[in-house]
């Protein structure tokens, strides 16, 4: 086979291929880097960020409080060690964002402005307005365009990895604009394509969220670790499932149920006299609060809506000179999208999916098993989150992770050797079976497949679980993976049935995953709630879930301890 096309190629145009792909370019500027990117980079869905980025930069803060609340919040399974050297990075890529010309708030004297976030004891969230992910991605494309050796493809939708003799040698991937299959070839792949909200009905993810990279390494032989931690925020927007940012009750937000009253008193989070807002319960970890969602419904105490019952966000008291200068965003989109005004009105909101903690297993650099993979951002688990990410620990992870994935999968591609023949015959394969499914007619409509797959995960792995809603959804999924989906568009230009389609079989691995090691972890920690093992027991689970994928057979599910550097675990105390 010729060389390959490129040295490395991201999958993602979004922060962390973004972040990836400078790396790359400023370290080694005779490799030649790609990115692939099934949108324009600007539409990836970190551009939907709002509340800001953790980072310590504060007098008053240090790395290692940082760090034990990411591991307090995380139920003690993140690994220690990636969470020391996150915290420790953090504020140097957050400082490199504003070299590069990110518009970081500032306080009244200049500096950096910081904002409390759920669980973090500390105001360590930096921000830029509510618009955080905007002006994080515009930052960062604007500075790829400095480096002419990154070659983009926009709008090209990556199907297969081709693998030879145990390494990854590129992708098979479609230039949606044209139809066209091509194979494109790269000593290194680094995924970068986020996370996989889509695969339930009800989330703040955008509709490319479909967990693409995840089911690529997966099918490909890489473990997915940790899937069955999957984060509900617990303010999104009803119907639409818009995000309303964290920052909303930083800024001292209440949520209060039908009675008109902050039911997070009753939940060991706080008291609504704690100050400062910090340590007040709104700013409690989102697992804990969108399990005190469940319990006010059950309690009768929450509002029936068209859309699922509803609690209210209460903004009022902050007045609209805070509302328009710290969350304008959020008023423009409750004006937009829910038709009220927060500076009058109370915002409905209810949890919503929002993260995935779990993802490609991957080190500290970024590398996965399969020589040749890395993986950065969403896709990936490091792990920093464990069982409960904490808010604006995100956008410095996709920075952080981003950039080593980029390090060191340049240095993997200066070593490594060209592809054989055999990744032709794989290319060829390929194209073969997207051809097939392009013209597929009498199958099943995409559309019932998925949503009867989001009902399967909703109501068999929401925020509370246990093994007979598991099985169920288990079961359910099964079915759905055996069916042939029909296409009506048989068309090559932008026919967007055909990489719906293809989106779906990802989405179905994802959920298969995500049900499997659900079902294997008879415990509950963090966002994933046992109502059958409902206490932590670290005896058998201080461990992460690698889950491998075995074609036409139920995945085989690992474990792999958990390691901890200085903190042993404790019991996770908030509110005092
Ligand atoms: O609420 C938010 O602004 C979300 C932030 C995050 O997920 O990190």
């Amino acid at each position: 086979m010729d060389s390959p096309a490129h040295d490395v190629l991201i999958l993602g145009g979004g922060g962390a291929g973004l972040r990836a792909a400078i790396a790359v370019a400023q370290s080694a500027p005779e490799l030649r880097v790609a990115v692939l990117s099934k949108v324009y980079p600007m539409r990836s869905h970190t551009v939907s960020a709002e509340g800001g980025a953790a980072g310590v930069v504060a007098k008053d803060d240090s790395l290692d409080e940082h760090a034990y609340d990411t591991i307090s919040g995380g139920d003690w399974l993140c690994d220690q060690d990636a969470v020391e050297s996150f915290v420790r990075a953090a504020p140097q890529e957050l400082t490199q964002l504003e070299h590069w010309g990110c518009p970081w708030s500032r306080d009244a004297s200049g500096h950096i402005a910081v904002r409390a976030f759920g669980g973090m004891r500390k105001m360590r969230t930096w921000f830029a307005a509510d618009k955080t992910g905007f002006h994080l991605l515009h930052t960062l494309f604007q500075t790829t365009l400095q480096y002419d050796s990154i070659h983009r493809y926009d709008e090209w939708f990556a199907t297969r990895l081709l693998i030879d003799d145990g390494r990854v040698q590129g992708v098979v991937a479609i230039d949606a604009s044209t139809g066209r299959i091509q194979a494109i070839t790269a000593h290194a792949v680094i995924l970068c394509t986020g996370g996989c909200g889509r695969v339930f009905p009800f989330t703040t993810n955008a509709n490319i969220k479909n967990g693409d990279g995840m089911s690529l390494a997966w099918r490909a032989g890489a473990p997915l670790k940790d899937m069955e931690f999957v984060q509900y925020h617990p303010t999104g927007l009803p119907f639409t499932g818009i995000l309303i940012t964290e920052a909303a009750r930083a800024e001292g937000g209440y949520l209060i149920n039908k009675d008109g009253y902050r039911y997070l008193q009753d939940y060991d989070l706080g008291t609504p006299q704690l100050k400062p807002v910090l340590r007040s319960m709104e700013l409690g970890p989102r697992d804990r609060l969108s399990q005190a969602f469940v319990h006010e419904q059950a309690k009768g105490r929450t509002i029936p809506s068209p859309h699922g019952d509803i609690v209210h966000l209460d903004l009022r008291h902050l007045g609209e000179d805070v509302i328009n200068a710290r969350l304008p965003f959020i008023r423009e989109l409750c004006l937009k999208y829910q038709n009220l005004d927060p500076v009058t009105e109370l915002i409905p909101v209810r949890p919503v999916v929002h993260y995935m903690m779990g993802g490609v297993h991957t080190n500290n650099e970024g590398a996965t098993p399969l020589p040749g993979l890395y993986a950065a951002g969403e896709v990936a688990c490091v792990s920093i989150n464990g069982a409960n990410r904490l808010g604006s620990n995100s956008l410095p992870e996709l920075l952080v992770f981003g950039a080593r994935a980029g390090l060191a999968a340049a240095d993997y591609a200066r070593s490594a050797h060209p592809p054989s023949d055999h990744v032709e015959a794989q290319a060829a394969d390929e194209i073969r079976r997207l051809h097939t499914l392009l013209h597929r007619k009498g199958g099943r409509r995409i559309a019932d497949i998925r949503v009867r797959m989001q009902s399967a995960m909703e109501s068999g792995a929401g925020i509370f679980r246990d093994a007979k809603t598991l099985c169920d959804a288990a079961n359910e999924i099964a079915e759905l993976q055996s069916a042939d989906v029909s296409l009506d568009d048989h068309s090559l230009t932008f026919n967007t049935e055909w990489i719906a389609a293809l989106e779906l079989s990802f989405m179905l691995d994802v959920a298969q995953a995500i049900v499997h090691s659900a079902l294997s972890r008879e415990e509950s920690r963090g966002a994933h709630q046992r109502t059958d093992f409902p206490a932590r027991d670290d005896s058998r689970y201080l461990a992460h879930t690698l889950i491998y994928h075995r074609h036409g057979d139920a995945p085989r599910v690992d474990y792999l301890p958990v390691t901890i550097t200085r903190w042993p675990p404790g019991q996770r105390v908030y509110g005092r």
